[in-house]
């Protein structure tokens, strides 16, 4: 991001909104010391939050898990995130939250009567070049079983990305776009940054919640769609020795929405080309999406 235009962004932290380049937290954040918090990426359109209920819902539901006080309603972070786009002039924008335990006094015990941190950041959205969703993209399968990495409930989104991170490093030496991770049992769980979409036999399949997988915001939206337009779908466990009966492959996330994945390591998806289910799904995506938006100013009028 150019210097000119990270100098007129915004952000958050426990109350205050500052310019973001002087907006800081402790060097004895709990989230940094000990990767203890969780996170949300949200995608921005016209200053509102897409899908920001399941959003919020997944946030509150992550930290009380994690024992983490979320101190702003639903309401009042939809607000902030609103008002941080005016500030920074962005009408689309990449919406990060931030929740650490805050304060770190020594040893990991829990202390519920310490304030969490809470950090709300946007971005401009750099957005992918528009002929990676017609040409789709290569991905590897990652050595790294998520499952055994994390060793954490997987529906966490923890700010620690170790397993991910490296996941998406030997996506970058084989010279793809991300990587697969593996479930426990050596199924395909998710990529580095985005849940695993396929097509075999005419079936659209997604690897189910228990193989570890974060629960995705667009995952959950692809699955309401497929659901509601009664088009055949399941949720079961895919391994990496069936890529080559999938007819079609994508992946998903709030920021990318759907791209269509056309091989795996080798194996070419789908003839390496486009398929029809995608361009389908794609475009009920950004109906969604763009009800969302109407529901959402309807909400607010
Ligand atoms: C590991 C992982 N899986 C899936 C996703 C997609 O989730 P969402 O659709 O909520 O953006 C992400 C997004 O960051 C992710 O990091």
């Amino acid at each position: 991001m150019p210097a000119a235009e990270r100098e007129s962004l915004f952000a958050y932290v426990n109350g205050k909104i500052a310019p973001a380049e002087k907006a800081v937290v402790s060097v004895f954040d709990r989230g940094l010391v000990l990767g203890d918090g969780l996170f949300e990426t949200v995608r921005a359109w016209n200053g509102h939050p897409q899908f920001f209920g399941l959003h919020y819902r997944r946030l509150s539901k992550s930290a009380k898990r994690l024992r983490i006080r979320l101190d702003m309603d639903e309401a009042g972070l939809e607000k902030l995130i609103k008002k941080l786009c005016a500030k920074s002039g962005l009408a689309d924008a990449v919406v990060r939250v931030t929740l650490t335990r805050g304060r770190y006094l020594g040893g990991l015990a829990i202390d519920p009567s310490l304030p969490p941190t809470l950090i709300v950041t946007v971005a401009p959205v750099s957005g992918l070049p528009p002929a990676l969703y017609e040409r789709g993209v290569k991905v590897a399968i990652s050595t790294i079983n998520k499952a055994a990495a994390s060793g954490l409930d997987s529906a966490i989104k923890s700010t620690n990305y170790l397993a991910n991170i490296f996941a998406k490093a030997e996506a970058d030496r084989k010279g793809a776009y991300e990587a697969i991770l593996l479930g426990p049992h050596g199924e395909i769980a998710e990529l580095s940054t985005s849940s695993f979409f396929c097509v075999v036999k005419g079936k659209v399949l997604t690897p189910p919640i228990e193989t570890g997988i974060l629960p995705g915001i667009t995952r959950q939206v692809l699955l309401r769609i497929l659901r509601r337009e009664k088009i055949p779908f399941g949720e079961v466990a895919l391994f990496p020795k069936e890529t080559h009966m999938m007819q079609e492959a994508f992946l998903c996330s709030s920021v990318r929405g759907p791209l269509p994945i056309t091989r795996i390591e080798d194996v070419k998806i789908g003839g390496g080309k486009v398929g029809p289910v995608f361009r389908r799904l794609r475009d009920l995506y950004n109906l969604e999406c763009a009800a969302d938006a109407v529901a959402w100013k309807k909400g607010k009028s």
